[in-house]
């Protein structure tokens, strides 16, 4: 079957500047990252050598609130701008997983009906992720852009795998502060949030200069001269993603605050926030 990936031209711009994806994954000390990545990681590190704690704190959220919309009987999972995925300690020793998946099926009441889609815009990334979970029922990949919501939303993987009359947990983390283009972010956010069925939950994470304005502003600055451009978004512009959509209690926090299962020793340099579609906020 041939893959959008195919085209060799299609990986050049991939392969030479560092990645979003690329970046994440050497935090996580994974295998999926190339030179222009570590570079560009250590000379982040080296102003906050806290990185690799506070990815450790998105993934965690992102385990959260996948095990709270198991809570709520949701079983079709979104996650948007998806990354790479983790090597899973607890499960099965080496096993490479996505965070959403594995929580999905421990978490979900009967796992045998657990719908998952992964969408991202990396070649790299979505290859990786057919090679792991290509023969996993469960599980749709999906190469598209955010910022072509109406597209990626009508795809096969997406429109054919999912039941639109049920809800949809959708996870969009550590991914909006990757786009530039504010108006096209909430054109698609707008649409993502008119398409979601009712009872779906919406989870953001976001980097911001909120909290640590210098170090923040300087992590931003070293990813722009590396040529990723890092968009900072404060409270106000966080929030305004969720399209007004009621977000549950305790609404945006600091990632490690957002209903913390244990004291986290770092603070990190991000909101986080979970919204609910047609449903009261009532914590569940
Ligand atoms: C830092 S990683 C985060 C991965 C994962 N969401 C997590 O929380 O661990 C950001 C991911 O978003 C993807 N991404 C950024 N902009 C995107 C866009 N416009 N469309 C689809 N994916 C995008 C990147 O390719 C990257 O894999």
């Amino acid at each position: 079957m041939e893959h959008p990936t195919d085209n060799p031209a299609l990986h050049l711009p991939w392969l030479m500047r560092p990645t979003p994806g690329r970046l994440h994954d050497f935090f996580a000390d994974g295998h999926n990252n190339l030179w222009v990545d570590r570079e560009l990681g250590h000379d982040l590190l080296a102003q906050a050598s806290c990185l690799p704690p506070a990815a450790a704190a998105n993934w965690d959220f992102k385990t959260r609130v996948t095990r709270l919309a198991a809570r709520r009987g949701i079983h079709q999972f979104l996650e948007l701008g998806c990354g790479y995925a983790r090597r899973e300690h607890t499960m099965r020793a080496d096993r490479w997983l996505p965070t959403v998946h594995r929580t999905a099926m421990d978490a979900t009441a009967t796992p045998g009906n657990v719908r998952i889609v992964y969408v991202d815009h990396d070649p790299l990334v979505m290859g990786y992720a057919r090679a792991l979970l290509d023969d996993c029922d469960a599980v749709r990949t999906l190469e598209a852009d955010i910022l072509d919501m109406p597209a990626l939303l009508t795809a096969p993987q997406i429109s054919g795998h999912l039941d639109p009359a049920l809800p949809v947990a959708v996870t969009l983390t550590a991914v909006a502060h990757w786009i530039t283009d504010d108006p096209a972010l909430h054109h698609a956010m707008d649409s993502l949030v008119t398409w979601l069925p009712p009872g779906s939950t919406l989870s953001i994470t976001h980097a911001t200069a909120d909290h640590h304005p210098q170090t923040a502003t300087a992590l931003a600055q070293i990813c722009t001269r590396a040529g990723l451009p890092l968009r900072l978004r404060e409270r106000a512009e966080v929030r305004a993603l969720f399209c007004g959509l009621p977000l549950l209690s305790p609404g945006l926090t600091a990632t490690e605050n957002w209903r913390p299962e244990q004291r986290a020793p770092y603070r990190s340099a991000a909101w986080a926030g979970v919204a609910v579609k047609g449903a009261p906020a009532v914590a569940r």
